[in-house]
Formats: C-alpha cells, sequence, structure tokens
C-alpha cells in the first residue's frame, strides 16, 4: 500500500481532493466511487472550491458505496442527502450521472444486482475513494466470519449505529438498523483505491490494515490484496505505524 502522511486533517483531504482533480484531469469521463461519512466532508469542500476555479465534473461518474434502507433519499439522515449537500450542489455532475443504491426499493436484492450492472455498464470504477469505520468497516462490509463480495444488503453493528448517529439527530437507536453496500469485492475491482482517515480514533484499525493479518474481522485488510490501494492519513490516524 501508498502511505502518505500529512500533519493535519486539512492538508490531508487538500491532499485527496487533488488526486481526485488530477483523475479527473487525466480522464474526463472518469467514474469515481465516493464515501459518506465525515471524513470526506473536507474534501467535498475543496472540490466545489475547485469546481469554482474552473474544475469540470460534467462527464464524471459518481457512484456511491452504501446506503441506508427504508428511508427515502429526501430523508435528512440519508447518504444522497449528504452527497447532495456536500458535493452535488456546489459542483456539476450531470444528475444523470450521479448514481446510488435505492434503499426504498420493492426488492432489495435485486436493487443490488442492478447497482453491480450500473457499475460495469459505466466501464467499472477508476477511482474507489474510501473512509474507514473505527472497526475496520469499509462501505457498509462490517467485520464478521464473512464478507461479501458483491453489492448487498448489511445488518449494522451497534459501532455503525454510533458513528453515524450524527446523521440522525446524535441517536443510534434512529440510524436503520439496515444498509445495501458495494460488496469488498465491488470494492477491490476498482483500478485505484484512495482510503482517507482522520484522528487518533482510526489509529488502531489504520494499522490493523496495513500491518495485520487478512481478515473478515477487519475488511479494510484485504485492501492489502490490491495492486493500487493509496492511504491518505493524517498525523493521528498513522500514529501506529
Ligand atoms: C459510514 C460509511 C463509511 C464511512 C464510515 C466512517 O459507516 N458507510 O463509508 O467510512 O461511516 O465514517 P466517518 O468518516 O464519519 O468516521
Amino acid at each position: 500500500m501508498d502511505i502518505r502522511t500529512f500533519a493535519t486533517a486539512v492538508e490531508t483531504a487538500r491532499a485527496v481532493a487533488l488526486r481526485i482533480a488530477r483523475a479527473v484531469g487525466e480522464k474526463p469521463r472518469v467514474v469515481l466511487g465516493l464515501p459518506a461519512g465525515r471524513t470526506p466532508i473536507e474534501v467535498y469542500a475543496e472540490l466545489r472550491r475547485m469546481h469554482a476555479g474552473g474544475l469540470d465534473f460534467r462527464q464524471v461518474s459518481t457512484f456511491n458505496l452504501d446506503e441506508f434502507t427504508g428511508i427515502d433519499a429526501s430523508h435528512q439522515g440519508s447518504f444522497r442527502h449528504f452527497m447532495d449537500l456536500h458535493l452535488f450542489r456546489g459542483v456539476n455532475v450531470d444528475p444523470a450521472r450521479i448514481h446510488f443504491l435505492n434503499g426504498r426499493a420493492a426488492d432489495l436484492d435485486a436493487e443490488c444486482e442492478r447497482y453491480e450492472d450500473e457499475i460495469i455498464a459505466a466501464g467499472g470504477l477508476d477511482v474507489q475513494v474510501l473512509g474507514i469505520g473505527a472497526n475496520g468497516h469499509v462501505g457498509f462490509n462490517e467485520p464478521g466470519d464473512t464478507l461479501v463480495s458483491r453489492t448487498h444488503r448489511v445488518a449494522l453493528h451497534r459501532v455503525t449505529l454510533r458513528d453515524n448517529a450524527a446523521l440522525f439527530g446524535g441517536h443510534p437507536d434512529q440510524v436503520p438498523r439496515e444498509a445495501l453496500s458495494m460488496g469488498m469485492g465491488t470494492i477491490l475491482k476498482a483500478r485505484t483505491i484512495v482510503l482517507m482517515a482522520i484522528g487518533e480514533r482510526k489509529a488502531r484499525c489504520i494499522e490493523r490494515a496495513v500491518r495485520g493479518p487478512l481478515t473478515t474481522h477487519l475488511p479494510a485488510s484485504f485492501l492489502q490484496t490490491h495492486r493500487d490501494a493509496e492511504l491518505y492519513l493524517d498525523h493521528d490516524a498513522a500514529a501506529l505505524l
């Protein structure tokens, strides 16, 4: 893994935004996989500033990693709402090229298959940007005895409900218990992976992801098997390396 560390969270976010801007510059029709979560908020703010300065997203396609089930895209807690707020309202991605899992689909398993097909039809993910959960989850691929390769339904862990509580007024019990997520195989098929982590809370899972054995109990450890995985860490997240 290619590990890059930065003194501050803001510098880390700027570096990730520059990496994404480079991908757009090299391939205007780039296909990006994007995460929600607190970690990328400053990256998206920087991309909005870059767009104001001329960076053109018109031909870019995006696929978000995951979405909660049982809530509408317009719900304040949905990742779709999050992305509209932090990125899409401030850049010129064509709405027809913004792809999301629909957590309200009548047949959720069919919805997961549709998403896999859409990614393939778009030519596959060029750059998958990732955050990491404190328990080592990526997307919503939770630690456990097995990992699912394809896009699938997930029962969320207690830690993850707490991690996402901010989107639901700070109440973990208000977070939907289930989500849809790209699978570990979907993520690992991306040509380039850019994982970003900020803060001391992520130091232990970053250490295990980089140094530890490959284990389904730390899904991010599977990034070790990818030939082009870049890690962007602030000083605190890299503290145990
Ligand atoms: C959620 C998302 C993940 C994200 C994680 C970490 O569970 N599904 O994609 O990486 O939260 O969130 P944060 O960046 O807020 O720490």
